[in-house]
């Protein structure tokens, strides 16, 4: 099965995820410019896989200053693409240091499907937002990982899949990656998650992460808030899973995470609407820590006091 970034010792090879589910069309990026422009149009998204690229993106930049800094700053919100980029620079052997990140995070979204597996052993109906799988990690995910691994272990398992507007990562990569692997897959609009979880038809909510304050606030794609206070409401857990290249320590609560703020076309072409009309159009939006059951990381479950275990996992 193809993986999401792959390197070819010359090349970066990524799946254009904009095409799919239409055409899974494997394209080869040899600058640091096509890097930039493959993160920014989000032909490779989600955190991990964009840490991935980024990471071996430095390879394609050489010593060009300017070139690793567009690249280490493509996207703002997932800390995982900084931290790739300023490790390979730190590193004596930066190829061999950008092949590491990427095979740790192969081994963490196996950790975190393990883990998570085992805390979430009577959930079989699990919620979600956006994709957080094999097209978003180098291995095959953080809250889906949880979904694989309970497949793997031949334990029922069913995702019901929010569509995720605008740009439908749950919908067309999610659906598409879930069908593909023979998991029982339900899309549903965003709008209808509460009606949902209000039905009792939801065991769990597990969502990926971007970005993980010290304090375990958390930034995802947009949406993501929405489902955390359903989910509280509705007294349904509702976990985060990342690795622990998602943690920021040096943010010390979701307030000050930037944002990134995507063109308003994106909104604007669903409903065919004139350049005119104005549009908010944030990537992603904060969960406070205290609407999280558990964050499911790569060294364990954390729970709250989210600060002392956070700290605790972060080297
Ligand atoms: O804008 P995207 O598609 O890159 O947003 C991705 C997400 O929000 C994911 O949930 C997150 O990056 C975790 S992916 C394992």
């Amino acid at each position: 099965m193809r993986t999401a970034v792959g390197w070819t010792g010359d090349a970066i090879e990524i799946i254009d995820q904009t095409l799919l589910p239409a055409q899974e069309r494997v394209i080869r990026l040899q600058t640091a410019d096509e890097v930039v422009e493959a993160i920014q149009r989000l032909a490779v998204r989600g955190a991990p896989a964009i840490g991935v690229t980024g990471a071996l993106g430095v390879l394609l930049a050489g010593d060009d200053d300017a070139a690793i800094e567009r690249i280490a700053s493509a996207r703002p919100t997932a800390v995982n693409l900084r931290w790739a980029v300023q490790r390979v620079l730190a590193a004596p052997d930066r190829e061999a240091e950008a092949l590491a990140i990427l095979h740790e995070d192969i081994a963490a979204c196996e950790a975190i499907g393990e883990f998570g597996r085992a805390e979430l052993s009577d959930a079989s109906r699990i919620l979600t937002v956006c994709n957080t799988g094999r097209l978003a990690t180098a291995g095959w995910g953080t809250a889906l990982g949880v979904v694989y691994a309970k497949q793997q272990a031949g334990e029922p398992v069913e995702v019901f899949a929010c569509e995720t507007r605008p740009l439908l990562q749950g919908a067309r990569l999610t659906a598409w990656e879930l069908d593909d692997a023979g998991i029982p897959v339900t899309v549903l609009p965003d709008g209808a998650a509460p009606a949902l979880l209000a039905s009792g038809q939801i065991d769990a909510v597990i969502v990926g992460a971007d970005r993980i304050a010290a304090n375990g606030d958390t930034a995802n794609k947009i949406g993501t808030y929405a489902l955390a206070i359903a989910a509280r409401h509705h007294e349904v857990p509702f976990y985060v899973a990342a690795p622990r290249s998602t943690l920021d320590p040096a943010t010390p609560h979701g307030a000050v995470i930037e944002i990134e703020e995507r063109d308003g076309s994106e909104v604007r072409s669903i409903a065919g609407l004139q350049e005119s009309t104005r549009v908010w159009n944030p990537a992603f939006d904060v969960t406070p820590s205290s609407l999280i059951t558990g964050l499911i990381t790569d060294a364990g479950v954390l729970r709250a006091p989210f600060g002392p275990a956070i700290a605790g996992v972060v080297a």
